[in-house]
Order: structure tokens, then C-alpha cells, then sequence
């Protein structure tokens, strides 16, 4: 049996019962370690489940994942994802993969960031498609996720911006001459994500005029960073004030609101500094 298990947001006893109880009986235990991270090492986790712990990083999951599966038709694997296994992040490739060698699979869910913001008082029925903002390059600027959020806020809808990572990422130089030398990881904060928006805004004024549901510098924004870990820190503020705050260590994402409902415009006034 392939176990898909969600760690949840905050620390290692986040776990549901029902997961711990099923990792402590895997015969191998793998934690997807690329599109989020934990607030504690992965030998706490060790010490918690009594269990060997394996990092498996993209290159695993997405070309060797039958390494995982080894086994799993007679044994109990278990995968273990920070936040939800499915939310945001999906792995249904890896369920198909399983499906076709004939590999059941149950799932454990847990909190993940799409249901945690509405710690911010913004109703989660009001959000619209969630976008994911990239790292620019010097050379490689996309802004398509500018469009999504206006297209939110024309229908008033809210916006969940979650912010890149990149996790075992090798220079351009090393890529080309085939070195596996890895840069150090780097998350995305609210800071650099208002800061793109911003140039991003600049650009679009020259070219649209500015229209009332177009984001402007004093535009307002939620920050958001550590969501469901004891240093959770919430901003309210304006897009300008985004670009120059500092919300300390990762993780961090960004929402931009639509039409405020009174309750939700009275929620996001105790994040205000
Ligand atoms: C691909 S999603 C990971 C989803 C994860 N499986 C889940 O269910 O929450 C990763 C992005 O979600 C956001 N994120 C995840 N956990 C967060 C947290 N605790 N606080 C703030 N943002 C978070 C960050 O923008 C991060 O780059």
C-alpha cells in the first residue's frame, strides 16, 4: 500500500493520529521535500516515528519514482507531503504510477496553505484560481499571473498568490556543463513577490490607463508568512508597503483581495501594523 500522508502546516505533531499510526508501521517512509518545507529537521521527524525518514526530491519523484514503489504491492510505503498531500501541489502522477503497477493507494489528509488562509478573515468561497508567482531572471520576466488576479478581482473575487521556491536548483553555468552542484534553496517573500507586482503595475498603467479594479501602488495587500507555526505573522497593508516589509524567515504568500464583505474588511483590519 502507497500511503500519501499531509504533515500539516505547523510542527512535526502536526501529524493526524491516524498518520502517525500509519507511518510508524511503513516499512519505508519518504518525505517530499521540493514544494514546501517543515519548520523542524527531518531527525525530529525520525525520533517522532521511530522511522528511517528519505528526502526525495524532484529528480526522485518525477523520473525515479519507481524507487518509491518498490516493494509497495507487498509492503506499506508511506509518502509524507508538508501542508496536504493534494492541496496546491498535486501528485496524482505518482497515484497513477502506483495505479498502473497495481499498487493501492489511501490518503491522509491535513491542513494545507488553501484552506489555512482564511486565517486572514477572507472567506475562502470568495477567492478565485490561485496563482503561483516565479523568481524573475535578468532575463525572463513572465507576468501572466498579473492577468489572473485581475481577472479574480473583476469578478470581486480574492486572490491567494503563493510564491516560488527553488530547491536543489542549479546555475545556468552548471546546467550546461552537466555539473550536480546545487545552489542554496531559496523561498520567495512577500517582499520580492509586492516588488515584482509593482514593476509589474508600472508597465501596465503605460500600456491600459488605470482602471478601478487594476492594482495600484496603494492597492491593498495581505502578507502572510509561517502560516499555522507558532512566529504566523499576518499584514495588512499596501502594495508599496509590501515591497519594503520584511516578514522574516520562509514560507510566505501574498493575497490580494477583491470585494471586501464588511466582516472580512473588519477581519483584515487586526493585521494592520
Ligand atoms: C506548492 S505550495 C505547497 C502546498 C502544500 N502541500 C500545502 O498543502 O500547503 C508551496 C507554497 O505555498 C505557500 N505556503 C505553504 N505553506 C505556507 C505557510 N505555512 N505559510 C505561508 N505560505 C505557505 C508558499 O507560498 C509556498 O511557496
Amino acid at each position: 500500500m502507497l500511503y500519501f500522508i499531509g504533515l500539516g502546516l505547523g510542527d512535526a505533531k502536526d501529524i493526524t493520529v491516524r498518520g502517525l499510526e500509519i507511518v510508524k508501521q511503513c516499512d519505508r517512509v519518504y518525505l517530499e521535500h521540493y514544494t514546501s518545507i517543515l519548520t523542524c529537521g527531518k531527525e525530529e521527524l525520525e525520533i517522532l516515528y521511530g522511522r528511517e525518514v528519505i528526502l526525495a526530491d524532484r529528480d526522485m519523484v518525477e523520473q525515479s519514482a519507481d524507487t518509491i514503489l518498490e516493494g509497495a504491492k507487498e509492503s506499506d510505503i508511506a509518502f509524507l507531503v508538508v501542508g496536504d498531500p493534494f492541496g496546491a501541489t498535486t501528485h496524482t502522477d505518482l497515484v497513477l504510477r502506483a495505479r498502473e503497477q497495481g499498487i493501492p493507494h489511501r490518503v491522509v489528509h491535513n491542513a494545507s496553505i488553501m484552506n489555512a488562509i482564511g486565517c486572514t478573515g477572507l472567506q475562502l468561497y470568495n477567492f478565485g484560481e490561485t496563482v503561483s508567482i516565479p523568481f524573475w531572471t535578468e532575463n525572463w520576466k513572465p507576468d501572466s499571473f498579473y492577468d489572473k488576479i485581475m481577472k479574480n478581482r473583476d469578478s470581486g473575487q480574492h486572490t491567494l498568490c503563493l510564491l516560488d521556491i527553488k530547491v536543489k536548483e542549479q546555475s545556468e553555468e552548471n546546467l550546461i556543463k552537466g555539473r550536480k552542484i546545487f545552489e542554496p534553496p531559496r523561498f520567495m517573500s512577500t517582499q520580492q513577490a509586492a516588488q515584482q507586482l509593482l514593476e509589474i503595475v508600472v508597465n501596465k498603467e503605460q500600456e491600459r490607463g488605470t482602471g478601478s479594479v487594476h492594482l495600484k501602488p496603494d492597492s491593498k495587500v495581505v502578507c502572510v508568512a509561517r502560516v499555522g507555526t507558532e512566529t504566523q505573522k499576518l499584514l495588512t497593508c499596501s502594495l508599496l508597503t509590501a515591497s519594503q516589509t520584511d516578514l522574516g524567515p520562509p514560507l510566505h504568500s501574498l493575497v490580494i483581495p477583491g470585494v471586501l464583505h464588511d466582516l472580512e474588511a473588519d477581519a483584515l483590519e487586526m493585521w494592520k501594523s
